[in-house]
């Protein structure tokens, strides 16, 4: 697939179905890493609309359309969220230690956090929809963030409670995940491994494996 710049791309006006991508979807897809360490580098108004534009893309049960972002610019903020930021414990319950994306959210010069209004649904046969919303959305921003060369990691450990309070999110809407944006201060290498196919996927039933897979590879690559 041929790159186009960006400025070409809004030039030609395609039709939705002759539009080609100014980055390979699976580029993208295969070199976005976490990034938690960033320059100074602002980032520019026209980058964070088409990010904030993916998101609203995103497919959504009923197209409800679940998500609510909050953009941060303001440097106290941001560290004041740092704080709140932390681990978990054995029975997954949250700690206030230290997150490895703490120092990147006071670094990058953006942060999104992310909401979920839920209450157009309810669980599904116990399956909680509009959380898999909230992760198509969010994939939808890492993935155009990557496409635009900036950086991005999704922080989900953090003091929800006190992030709400902070933001003045109403009580009954979640905080699912912080977002830090900026351009990363060093590549990334391939980062963790993946489980190999073989691992994860089934043939016509549950747990019947072929006996070799093609695509043994732990790494990042295809
Ligand atoms: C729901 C979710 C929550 C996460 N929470 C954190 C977090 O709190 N802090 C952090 O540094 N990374 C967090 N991550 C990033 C993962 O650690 C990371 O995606 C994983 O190790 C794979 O690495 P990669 O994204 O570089 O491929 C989270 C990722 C997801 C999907």
């Amino acid at each position: 697939m041929p790159k186009i710049p960006v400025s070409q791309e809004r030039k030609q006006k395609k039709t939705f179905t002759e539009q080609e991508p100014s980055v390979d979807t699976f580029d993208a897809i295969q070199t976005r890493r976490s990034i938690r360490n960033f320059i100074e580098k602002p980032v520019e108004d026209e980058k964070l609309q088409r990010i904030l534009k993916a998101v609203r893309m995103a497919p959504s049960w009923g197209n409800i359309q679940c998500w609510r972002l909050i953009v941060i610019r303001d440097s106290r903020t941001r560290k004041a969220i740092s704080e709140l930021t932390g681990s978990f414990d054995k029975s997954f319950r949250y700690v206030p230690k230290t997150n490895p994306a703490k120092r990147g959210i006071v670094e990058a010069p953006v942060l999104i956090a992310v909401c979920a209004d839920p209450s157009q649904f309810g669980p599904l046969q116990s399956k909680h929809y509009y959380m898999v919303d909230i992760g198509i959305a969010t994939q939808n921003l890492m993935l155009s963030a990557r496409a635009l060369g900036l950086g991005t990691v999704f922080v989900g450990v953090f003091d929800e409670e006190k992030v709400r309070r902070l933001l003045n999110v109403p009580s009954n809407v979640r905080v699912v995940g912080l977002f830090p944006l900026g351009y990363p201060r060093k590549a990334k290498d391939k980062g963790p491994s993946r489980k190999p196919l073989q691992e994860f996927v089934f043939h016509e039933k549950w747990g019947k494996r072929l006996r070799t897979d093609p695509d043994s590879a732990r790494g990042a690559e295809s």
